[in-house]
């Protein structure tokens, strides 16, 4: 769609920045809605970040996304950080308020929610313990939207067992026992579990397998795997065919994005079948 000399303006940061497919996915919305906008990759050097945040309002943006490696570093630049993104460490979304000030937030919380919300309206807190895979910045997001939820019992397995009691302590609530398993036990700390998300890398084209044995995994539990690329990983296939309801992790991706958009663009963007579809397209092999 053409653009006007009006046109809202918002883009992504990171560095490198070409593989991000965040311009499709606001790119698609701005197309849909018929807005007069523009959403641009923003090639920014760790060292140039804050120059490059601070010239936002200077140059009429609306704001911007943050990708690797800046989602920690733009913390104590922004002037106000939300609460998910002061306890998880790492924020996505730049949001300009009217006075020009930086505002950060983190919207993989609410992705990660509106994905299952989505598609596993049947999950509630209630179903029974969680169980998270992984200590990385995603299972950081996934296990605040988890006590966000009000779960009562997340049990959390890594490799590097010391990086699961950090995330352990850093988000701790009164609400919530978060216990840390050792990954070799992975298994066992199935059993009983409401849901399973793994947050690792392990699944994802050109990694390993994610290896784990789902016997003692509850027929009724939910099984996430908030890798996208393949959709139908190894774990979600293996879920499937012993009953268990999956969840890809392409709806996070999706959701993640609609806060950002709605702030900088004005509408409030929904996640469609057709959506689906054409960020799928980005991933075929061509690309
Ligand atoms: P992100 O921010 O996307 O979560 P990350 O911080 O690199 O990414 O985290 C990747 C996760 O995958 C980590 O939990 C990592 O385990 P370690 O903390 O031990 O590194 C996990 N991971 C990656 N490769 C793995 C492997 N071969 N076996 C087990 N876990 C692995």
């Amino acid at each position: 769609m053409p653009i006007t000399g009006a046109a809202r303006l918002a883009g992504i940061m990171g560095w490198p920045i070409a593989h991000s497919r965040s311009p499709a996915l606001h790119g698609f919305w701005l197309q849909e809605y018929g807005i007069d906008g523009a959403y641009v990759p923003l090639a920014v050097a760790p060292e140039k970040l804050e120059q490059a945040l601070r010239a936002l309002p200077a140059l009429g943006f609306r704001g911007c996304n943050l990708t690797i490696p800046h989602k920690q570093a733009a913390l104590s630049i922004m002037d106000r950080v939300d609460e998910f993104a002061q306890r998880i460490g790492a924020m996505n979304t730049v949001v300009i308020a009217p006075d020009g000030s930086l505002e950060g937030s983190n919207t993989d919380v609410f992705g990660f929610r509106e994905n299952l919300r989505e598609q596993a309206p049947s999950w509630s807190a209630a179903s029974g313990p969680a169980v998270v895979l992984g200590a990385g910045g995603a299972a950081r997001s996934v296990v605040a939207a988890l006590t966000a939820a009000g779960i009562a019992e997340i049990r959390l397995a890594n490799r590097t067992r010391d990086r699961a009691s950090s995330l352990a302590r850093d988000l701790a609530v009164p609400e919530a026992r978060i216990t840390v398993c050792p990954w070799e036990q992975r298994g066992e700390a199935l059993s009983g579990a409401g849901i399973l998300v793994n947050t690792t890398s392990l699944g994802m084209e050109h990694e390993p397998q994610l290896e784990i044995d789902l016997a003692a995994l509850p027929a009724s539990a939910i099984v996430v795997d908030i890798v996208y690329v393949p959709l139908e990983t190894g774990l979600l296939a293996a879920a499937r065919g012993r009953g268990n309801q999956a969840v890809d992790g392409l709806g996070m991706l999706l959701h993640q994005g609609r806060p950002g958009f709605a702030a900088w663009f004005g509408s409030a963007p929904q996640v469609t079948p057709a959506l689906r579809h054409a960020m799928l397209a980005t991933f075929a092999p061509a690309h």
